[in-house]
Order: structure tokens, then C-alpha cells, then sequence
């Protein structure tokens, strides 16, 4: 194994120092470290992160390796700074037993590029008539903690409580698509003037909102931990800051999407910007802001949604919803909140890894720590060229912006899966 010394790095954006790194740990920290047998790299002007994690993310296999493979999209996630990614369940077949959860996780491992940990689906066959076989998952190889119909809403309340009742007993975490799928019958975009103007059928705020106030109050009666996926409204962030006051045992992701981008794009009829739930107003997006800054929403999460041309080419209606996330994920972050680097590292890494349970990632580089990080060139500016991405799919909602920061490297238990900003395989 080589021993890398990167010199002169801004761990987390503190003073410039000295990371050695060998034997898959972080050997050493400090000023002016030597090593004879380690490759120098000189980081002046770089940020060391500890590698990023992402609690949602939409690898396609098995069955539409097309869209995305495990290897594609774990390269995808190396070339943005990950070292983790958590595969949500929509496969096909869907990730619903012990032998589909481990067939990703193994492909993971094969791939090598990132921690590939399955999330396995709350029911069968994401159809939300019966529980799909938890335990069982759970116990597999690949140790499912979070389980999800994502896509999908658990809309039936009583399924909702057996499934948070059933994972309490190994601390799991149910991760809920909050969408009232009575209440979104048809719904092409997000409900309101937009949408109106464009006589297309909305998909409204409150459908997120009644979902998340009814699965809060249900995580509390039993006691359970749920999880709320791509948090999109400004109602939805105040349904959490109560549920969090009372001591509710939720955490809430928000994409780099729905942060940044809003209803207006549908103006263009462009389906690469039809994504569920939809891109909503300027006023949600100032609120998931705020509330990614305070807390109430605790991570980033990407919900990388690769989409093969077919499905996204076509017109609005017919067209998959979903974007690319993975490697424009953290250019977004940086766009969004500048440098704020501790901010970025609590809700990019170390909140999504903890919320996950992955043991090794999510932690700033120290002496003995798994070496799982990431150096950023805040400084660079980059041009995305969909043509250049590593997933297997286009549909990038940021084709032809100009994005602040760049990946310079991604070490994965000392081994770099990312070097001079390509992938190292
Ligand atoms: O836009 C989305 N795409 N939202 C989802 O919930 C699912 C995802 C997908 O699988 O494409
Ligand atoms: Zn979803």
C-alpha cells in the first residue's frame, strides 16, 4: 500500500498543515511531517473534507444498468468527493430481500470506489401492501439500518407504525417519501403560479407537509427513528422544527436541487428539470436554507436519479423524474453557503454518516482514523459538460453552468479512488 503525504492542507478550512496517510489510516497530523516511502502531494490552497457521504442515491442495479451501474454511479460519487453512498431500493427487482440487498452491496465492494451500503425496502416489491422481509435484510451481509420505498410513499398509516415498530428493535430507521399520493394524483410540477400558468397539474406543498406531520407524531408514539427524504417546502421544515422540539427522534435530508433551483424552470418545458417532489418557490427554497443552517434539516442528500435518454428526452409528461446529483453535489454546497466548511463537513459527512451508522466515515482526519477524505480546490471553477460525467446518464439540471470548486482527490481507506481531479480506475 503507498503512504501519501499531502502537505499544506486546510483540514475542514483550519490553518495549513501536514496529513500522512498509510496502511488505510491517518498516520500522522502536523507541520512539517517527512516520510521517505510516501507519494507527496502538495495541497496548498486545498480543503481536506472527511470523505462526503450521501444517504440517497440511485445506483439502477440491478436492472437498468443503462441508467447507471453500481460501478458507474460509485465512480460518479468518488469523482464528488464521497466515500459512502447509501442505494435506495427502487431497483429491479426491487431491494426487498436479504439476496437483492447483498447482490448491491457485493457489487459495491467489487467496484471498490466508494462504501456501498443498500438501503432495503419498507414493503414488497415497493407496492405498500406488505412488509418486505426486514429482518431478514437486516441481517444479511449487508446489514441494511435504513429502509425505504422511496419514489414511493409508505402511505398506509398502520404499515407506516409496524414498520417503525419492527426496525426499533435493531435501532433501523425508517426513510419516508412524504407524498400523499391522493393529493398528487397527476401532478406534473409544484402547485401554485407556475403551474397555473402553464396548465399543468400540481403537485402541492401540503401533500409533503401532511405526510411528514402524520409520520412525526407516528416515529413518536412508537418511539422509533424516522428519517424524511428531499425535505422540499417551507411547511415541511416547520412541521420538523416542532416535531425536534418535543425531542421526536427525526432527521431530514434536502437536495442540492432544492436548494438552488426553482419552480420557474418548468417555464422551459425542459423534462431535466422534472423531479419529485418538484422544484418548488424562492420562499421554500430561502427556508431550507435557513433550516439546513440551524439544523431542523440535518443533511444533504443528493437523490441522484440517473434517467437512460428515452426517459428523459420526451415530453414533459412522459418523461422519469429525477436529476443527476453526485458530482455537482458539493459545487452546489459551496455555492450555496460559500465557505462555510464545518457546515459543510457536519451536514455532507459526518451527520449523514452517523445517521447511517457507517463506522469509519464521517470523521475528521485524525491519527488512527480511517483515511476517508476528500481535498476541494475551493479556488477552481468548473464548466459541467454533461458529456464528461462518469454516470451513465445526462440529465444534469446544471448543463453548461459554471460551478465553484472542484474534487481534487478521494481517498478511500488510504487508497485514492480520485487523483489530479480523475478517477484513479
Ligand atoms: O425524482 C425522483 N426520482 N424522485 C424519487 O423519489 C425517485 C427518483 C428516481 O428513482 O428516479
Ligand atoms: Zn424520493
Amino acid at each position: 500500500m503507498t503512504a501519501y503525504l499531502i502537505t499544506n492542507v486546510s483540514v475542514v478550512g483550519g490553518e495549513p498543515i501536514d496529513l500522512l496517510i498509510r496502511d488505510g489510516v491517518v498516520a500522522a497530523v502536523g507541520d512539517g511531517l517527512a516520510a521517505d516511502d510516501a507519494t507527496v502531494i502538495d495541497a496548498t490552497g486545498l480543503v481536506a473534507l472527511p470523505g462526503l457521504v450521501d444517504l440517497h442515491t440511485h445506483l439502477r442495479e440491478p436492472g437498468r444498468e443503462d441508467a447507471e451501474t453500481v460501478e458507474s454511479g460509485s465512480r460518479a460519487a468518488a469523482l464528488g468527493g464521497y466515500t459512502a453512498v447509501c442505494a435506495m431500493a427502487n431497483t429491479s427487482p426491487v431491494a426487498d430481500t436479504a439476496g437483492v440487498v447483498e447482490q448491491v452491496w457485493r457489487l459495491g465492494r467489487e467496484a471498490g470506489l466508494v462504501d456501498v451500503q443498500p438501503i432495503g425496502a419498507v414493503t414488497v416489491g415497493l407496492a405498500g401492501e406488505r412488509l418486505a422481509e426486514l429482518g431478514a435484510m437486516a441481517d444479511s451481509a449487508a446489514g441494511v439500518r435504513i429502509f425505504s420505498d422511496d419514489g414511493h410513499c409508505v402511505a398506509d398509516p398502520r404499515l407506516m407504525r409496524r414498520a417503525l415498530e419492527y426496525v426499533k428493535a435493531f435501532d433501523g430507521v425508517i426513510a419516508q417519501h412524504a407524498e400523499e399520493p391522493r393529493l398528487t394524483e397527476g401532478a406534473q410540477m409544484h402547485e401554485g403560479e407556475v403551474s397555473t400558468r402553464l396548465g399543468l397539474t400540481g403537485w402541492p406543498a401540503v401533500a409533503e407537509e401532511a405526510i411528514i406531520a402524520r409520520d412525526v407524531l407516528l416515529a413518536e408514539h412508537v418511539g422509533s427513528r424516522l428519517h424524511v427524504c428531499h425535505v422540499s417546502t417551507a411547511g415541511s421544515v416547520e412541521v420538523l422544527r416542532q416535531a425536534k422540539a418535543r425531542g421526536v427522534r427525526v432527521t431530514a435530508e434536502v437536495t442540492p436541487h432544492h436548494l438552488l433551483l426553482t419552480d420557474a424552470k418548468a417555464e422551459s418545458y425542459d423534462p431535466v428539470f422534472k423531479v419529485n417532489p418538484p422544484l418548488r418557490t424562492a420562499a421554500d427554497i430561502a427556508a431550507l436554507r435557513e433550516a439546513l443552517a440551524e439544523g431542523v434539516i440535518d443533511i444533504i442528500a443528493t437523490d441522484h436519479a440517473p434517467h437512460a435518454v428515452e426517459d428523459k428526452e420526451c415530453e414533459w409528461a412522459y418523461a422519469r423524474p429525477g436529476m443527476l446529483g453526485l458530482e455537482t453535489a458539493l459545487s452546489i454546497a459551496l455555492d450555496v453557503f460559500g465557505p462555510r466548511w464545518d457546515l459543510i463537513a457536519e451536514r455532507m459527512s459526518r451527520t449523514p454518516a452517523r445517521i447511517a451508522g457507517l463506522a469509519g466515515h464521517g470523521l475528521d482526519p485524525a491519527p488512527g482514523v480511517p483515511a476517508n477524505l476528500t481535498l476541494v480546490d475551493p479556488a477552481a471553477r468548473r464548466l459541467i459538460e454533461p458529456a464528461e460525467m462518469a454516470s451513465r446518464s445526462r440529465n444534469t439540471p446544471y448543463a453548461r453552468m459554471t460551478l465553484p470548486g472542484r474534487i481534487v482527490a478521494t481517498f478511500l481507506r488510504g487508497e485514492p479512488t480520485v487523483l489530479d481531479g480523475k478517477a484513479v480506475k
